[in-house]
């Protein structure tokens, strides 16, 4: 069996939804100090507090395949869904929606979560919505294996 699906490699050769959001909602960048990989999600926002859509997104990645892959497949599964979805996908979903990762790139999908949570506690932040803070406890450092 190949190592990576055809998913995978469709959103790495063909990411969706790069480039930047220049007046973003919310913006968040996150890292894996192991790899070095950097991910940023911008989120555009509409709609009343606790009604709110994601109505685009965008990303930057520099990383590696999967990363790109997971990127991609994350913003795809945010685009115009509400931001309450956005919050709590998983790096699980983002992985099962690739078909599958490598277990040792696992880790890769994870970045995708957190970046997207990164951008809606930015959002959160700047128009002073109140949010429990357990929603963004910051878990163990995925292990990177490169
Ligand atoms: Fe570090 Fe993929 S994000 S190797």
């Amino acid at each position: 069996m190949a190592l990576y699906s055809e998913k995978v490699m469709d959103h790495f050769r063909n990411p969706r939804n790069v480039g930047v959001i220049e007046d973003a909602d919310g913006v968040g960048e996150v890292g894996n100090a192991k790899c070095g990989d950097i991910m940023k999600i911008y989120l555009k926002i509409e709609g009343e507090p606790g009604h709110e859509i994601v109505t685009d997104v965008k990303f930057e990645t520099f990383g590696c395949g999967s990363a790109i892959a997971s990127s991609s497949m994350a913003t795809e599964l945010i685009m115009g869904k509400p931001l309450s979805e956005a919050l709590t996908l998983t790096n699980r979903a983002v992985t099962e929606a690739l078909d599958g990762l490598p277990a040792h790139k696992l880790h890769c999908s994870v970045l995708a979560e957190e970046a997207i949570k990164a951008a809606v506690k930015d959002y959160f932040d700047r128009n002073g919505i109140a949010y429990d803070p357990e929603l963004f406890k910051e878990g163990p450092e995925p292990s990177c294996a490169v």
